[in-house]
């Protein structure tokens, strides 16, 4: 068994922090320290994170920090930033922040796509002036640059009608075809974003392979006017070529079989031209690009958001580029970790995980238009950091990534916050408020911003017995009935919450936001000594589900365990 975290001098110190502080709580420390809201606050980017009700003190902190530097964090991030191999298992770089290092987009993407070479190039390279991110001996920013020249210049064409369906007539649907990482960014922004929607189009996603769901958005759709991106780094997911082909065949038997319009009203982003190609997609104009350093949950930012780009227009995406590689850059250049947001949000992350034994940890938006962001995180971390092997492949004694879970705040109060105020485990949470909303009206949002902080107040502060019951005595209830009633209505309190706080949900600062996640997700993987960007836990269930499609198909069971040969069978029985 390897220690890497429990050999840490500072894990000593934490664990003798972490029972030093169960005599306190929440309210004590506030108590014991005037200063503690504005000490444990940071502004990034706009961005205000209120960490001050968790259970922490200075040496938390200090012992935190420590236990971050004895990881020689510093050096892992600048080697991601770098394009070091840091994907030790598929040998790869890892460089999504690449995708939005380019900080000039401004003067780049109008010039015509055949001037884009090393010689006129003025991306710029976070770690210095230079502007080279070199892998396997070339430097990436020039495709980089290319591929979004290419996605401006189409997305352009097709908000002009110049390029439109094989009628001639403009397209009014986009369809985005493709799952996990190539469906939950998209999906999340183009929610988020709604408002800044450039032109007419309507987005609509389809990631599941039941065919309940393609249908019913194909039954809705006039093939002339729809546009289908497929998005798929590998082109080889089933569900999302499964898909892809109902999409192709759906259109072909509207178009009286029409191979030629394939090439206008499908288009691809993937690293598979091959696969492309065969599929009838014109590769050379309409596959959009991207490369094996990008990660499917880190992948939003490139060729997979092309359909962001149709939905809220190249000028919006740029700034979510911009807000994302300005969360880069305070990330990579804040050495002093305790000001290092990202950095702090995962080590308090840790010290729940790893300290307080608490499994599990809720995104709880209080924003309608942030509601998917719960599923982005959950993928982002628990495919990244749901690991029980450190990089070397030694087993871990410690407890790796909690389960991500959580849903829009305001509906959660009116579900799953009971278990969360009065349940028997205690559930860690990021509240997520935007402090103005121009898209909403004032007294909504200050109707969401009240029930945020209320709930934060509430987690922390609870309310005891002595409390519940003067108030019933108060309402005119006797004793006795107040007495039993009210241990009903203790709420113990010392929950611990962030509060993350937005100027407003803008394509800047969902940039920013969605970063921080990432780098935070990053942070808490070199603390576990875990590669955060492979997924070998997906491969299982879809190797056997190949064997068992067969035995469903063919009606001949092959060999597996009683309870798998008892299910198989039922399907098969009513599929054949
Ligand atoms: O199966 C998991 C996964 O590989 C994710 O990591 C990825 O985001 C998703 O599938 C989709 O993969 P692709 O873009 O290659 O279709």
């Amino acid at each position: 068994m390897k220690a890497f975290m429990l050999d840490k001098p500072s894990y000593q110190e934490l664990l003798k922090n972490y029972q030093h502080l169960s005599q306190f709580t929440l309210l004590d420390l506030f108590t014991q320290d005037n200063n503690r809201a504005l000490k444990y606050s940071l502004k990034v980017n706009g961005i205000h994170l209120d960490f001050s009700k968790n259970n922490i003190t200075d040496k938390t902190v200090e012992y935190l920090v420590n236990l971050a530097h004895e990881s020689s964090l510093i050096e892992h991030i600048q080697n991601m930033f770098n394009g070091c191999k840091i994907n030790n298992t598929e040998s790869r770089a890892v460089l999504h922040t690449a995708l939005r290092a380019i900080d000039n987009l401004e003067d780049r993407t109008y010039l015509p796509e055949n001037s884009v070479s090393d010689a006129n190039l003025v991306a710029r390279d976070l770690l210095g002036d230079e502007k080279k991110i070199i892998v396997d001996g070339k430097n990436v920013i020039p495709d980089i640059e290319h591929v979004l020249h290419k996605m401006h210049k189409f997305s352009s064409k097709v908000h002009t009608g110049e390029h439109a369906g094989y009628t001639g007539k403009m397209f009014t649907d986009l369809v985005n075809i493709g799952i996990g990482g190539s469906d939950l960014g998209p999906v999340l922004v183009c929610q988020a974003l709604k408002p800044y929607r450039k032109g007419k189009l309507n987005i609509h996603f389809v990631s599941s392979v039941d065919g309940y769901q393609i249908l019913d958005i194909l039954s809705k759709l006039n093939p002339e006017t729809t546009l289908f991106i497929v998005a798929s780094k590998t082109f080889t997911t089933e569900e999302t070529i499964t898909n892809a082909y109902t999409a192709r065949k759906w259109f072909l038997d509207n178009t009286y079989n029409n191979m030629e319009a394939i090439k206008l009203h499908f288009v691809a982003a993937s690293t598979n031209t091959k696969s492309v190609t065969e599929f009838g997609i014109n590769a050379a104009d309409n596959m959009f690009q991207f490369w094996d350093f990008v990660g499917g949950r880190y992948s939003l930012w490139s060729a997979i958001g092309l359909s962001i780009i149709l939905y809220i227009g190249f000028n919006n995406f740029k700034e979510l580029l911009a807000g994302a590689r300005a969360m880069d850059e305070h990330f990579l250049n804040t050495h002093e970790l305790q000001n290092n947001m990202p950095v702090m949000l995962a080590l308090l992350g840790v010290w729940y995980v790893n300290f307080y034994n608490y499994s599990t940890h809720v995104i709880s938006p209080y924003n309608t238009r942030l509601t998917r962001f719960p599923a982005y995180i959950q993928q982002l971390e628990m495919e990244s950091n749901g690991k029980s092997v450190d990089k070397s492949g030694n087993p871990i004694s410690y407890k790796t990534c909690p389960v991500i879970w959580g849903d829009s705040g305001i509906n959660g109060q009116h579900a799953y916050y009971q278990l969360l105020h009065q349940g028997t485990s205690i559930y860690p949470m990021d509240i997520i408020l935007a402090l103005s909303d121009k898209y909403s009206n004032k007294l909504h949002n200050q109707i969401l911003q009240a029930n945020a902080i209320a709930q934060a107040e509430a987690f922390m502060v609870g309310k005891t017995h002595a409390q519940a019951k003067a108030e019933l005595i108060a309402n005119g209830m006797d004793d006795a009935q107040a007495d039993f009633l009210a241990k009903h209505k203790v709420f113990v309190g010392n929950r611990p919450s962030n509060m993350l706080i937005l100027p407003e949900i803008s394509p800047y600062y969902l940039g920013n936001l969605i970063a921080l996640y990432e780098h935070k997700t990053f942070v808490q993987g070199v603390i576990w000594n875990i590669n955060s960007f492979d997924q070998w836990g997906v491969e299982l269930g879809k190797q056997l589900a190949r064997t068992i499609l067969a035995d469903i198909i063919s009606g001949k069971v092959s060999q597996h365990d009683g309870s798998t040969m008892q299910i198989i069978n039922l399907c098969s029985c009513v599929q054949n």
